[in-house]
């Protein structure tokens, strides 16, 4: 078998964030600027550094962005309130909501209160049910990310038999869907499924989104399968700490064709597509307004 190809998350997500930047610079020309609103609700360590990153790169590439912080004992309708003030405000076309909320907070009710035309994580229902009829919605950013990469690896993946490991709404739910309008043939695996091992081995492609360090090695993979890392695991090292993905990298790479490493893989990903939405949202809402203004003017003359 050929050398494994390491799958460069980092130059994939670069020439993704340029294209945006000049899709940016293109809504410039017509005097629209996107505009990102960021909802941070406590202090979780590891959404603090997710939200700051987003708003760096949102910074970069010339999407204007807010962030707005929330005490840790915010009680769901304060949220719904700030949430309805930027549906409402015509400059903002995009609004994250950063998870995991607090406890307190009804999660359903916050993601449903997005405006769906604004909704740039692709989490409320309107946009998860067009996805899963195949339509071309706001579809969540780190799916999105991860078909990125396999487009890039493997080519047409039509007729690929993929098997997505975890079934969260945030990563293995959309991305089953995305391969599925992708025309791969679809497997979703979870802590229920019996003799999953076997399962994933048969696969040409494996998306792992379990959130468990190491889980899957070279036992769950057939050789020459492309494995996507979709993991962030802090694992004690005994002197310090270190992020592992879900997949036992050392031990799969001798089996695989090609693989995400982590850190450098799947990560930068998220955030690129991020930025990608919130153009496509400001680009639909410019064209929207435009179409109303339009509409008036015939009613006029
Ligand atoms: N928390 C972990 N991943 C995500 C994501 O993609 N979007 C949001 N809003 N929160 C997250």
């Amino acid at each position: 078998m050929n050398t494994p190809r390491l799958i460069d998350g980092k130059a994939a997500s670069a020439r993704v964030l340029e294209q945006v930047r000049r899709e940016v610079g293109e809504l410039l020309a017509q005097a629209v600027q996107p505009a990102l609103a960021v909802i941070l609700v406590g202090g979780d360590p590891a959404s603090q550094v997710y939200v700051r990153n987003k708003i760096l790169r949102a910074d970069e590439v010339g999407i204007r962005s807010q962030e707005h912080r929330l005490p840790g004992d915010t009680s769901t309708e304060q949220l719904l309130n700030l949430i309805k003030g930027l549906n409402d405000d015509s400059s903002i076309n995009g609004i994250l909501l950063q998870l995991p909320l607090p406890a307190q907070i009804d999660e359903l009710r916050a993601l449903e209160a997005i405006d769906p035309r604004k909704d740039v994580d692709g989490f409320h229902s309107e946009n998860v049910g067009g996805l899963s009829q195949g339509r071309d919605v706001l579809a969540p950013c780190t799916p999105s990310g991860c078909l990125h990469l396999l487009e890039q690896t493997c080519g047409d993946l039509r007729g690929k038999h993929a098997v997505v490991v975890g079934r969260s709404n945030i990563v293995g739910k959309p991305m089953a869907a995305l391969l599925l309008k992708a025309d791969c043939s679809v497997t979703v695996l979870h802590s229920r499924s019996h003799d999953a091992q076997a399962l994933c081995r048969q696969a040409d492609i494996v998306i792992a989104a379990v959130g468990r360090a190491g889980l899957i090695d070279a036992s769950w993979l057939k050789p020459g399968a492309v494995v996507i890392d979709v993991g962030i695991n802090r694992i004690d090292t005994g002197n310090g700490s270190r992020l592992v993905g879900d997949v036992d990298f050392a031990n799969a790479l001798p089996q695989v064709s090609a693989i995400t490493p982590v850190p450098g893989g799947v990560g930068p990903m998220t955030i690129a597509f991020l930025m990608k939405n919130t153009v496509i949202a400001a680009r639909q809402q410019h064209q929207a307004q435009r179409n109303q203004s339009e509409a008036v003017c015939h009613s006029i003359y």
